[in-house]
């Protein structure tokens, strides 16, 4: 938090360079940063590239119960449709707001559209923490880190004062 290129609006990867080595070659980077850090998510301006691309997976995890496990998932060029004007605020992280948590505000239910890795087209309809991820990750290609979604700063803080059992903590991304 406080780079630039956090801020950024995120461009478009044009179809045709899905396929290219340097795309190719950065999904696989998201991925092993992701894993390698435990988050439940990463998208590409996080790593200093300015692309629309987010990947994101969570296998249903002892240590953090209350999340639901989220299919591993390479996201390009990412379109959302809140389906309901009903939002829900739950714990978040951020691995570039690191050591934080915050209650945030989101859809409870969207449907989201983009392209996989081989190019071919997603589109799926998610609530719960499966929505939530992907509107963290999106965020981060319009320049927008959660704590600027936070509505009530008395749920911001140290997760380590927030939530002093690691299992309750919440994930981060
Ligand atoms: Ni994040």
């Amino acid at each position: 938090m406080g780079d630039p290129r956090l801020l950024e609006i995120a461009n478009p990867i044009s179809l045709d360079l899905i396929a290219s080595q340097e795309v190719q070659l950065l999904i696989d980077d998201l991925l092993d940063t992701m894993y390698t850090v435990n988050g439940a998510g990463l998208a590409a301006p996080q790593i200093g590239v300015n692309k629309q691309l987010v990947v994101f997976g969570f296998d249903k995890n002892p240590r953090y119960p209350l999340a639901e496990g989220v299919p591993e998932t390479i996201l390009i060029n990412p379109v959302i449709t809140p389906l309901s004007d009903v939002q829900e605020e739950d714990w978040e992280g951020c691995l570039s707001v690191p050591g934080i948590r915050g209650k945030v505000p989101r859809y409870i239910k969207i449907r989201y559209q983009g392209y996989d890795r081989d190019g071919q087209p997603i589109d799926r309809t998610v609530e719960g923490f499966h929505a939530r991820v992907v509107q963290h990750e999106c965020d981060h290609l319009i320049g927008k880190l959660y704590p600027m979604r936070v509505k009530d700063f008395s749920n911001f803080g140290f997760t380590e004062v927030l939530f002093p059992n690691l299992q309750d903590s919440p994930p981060a991304e």
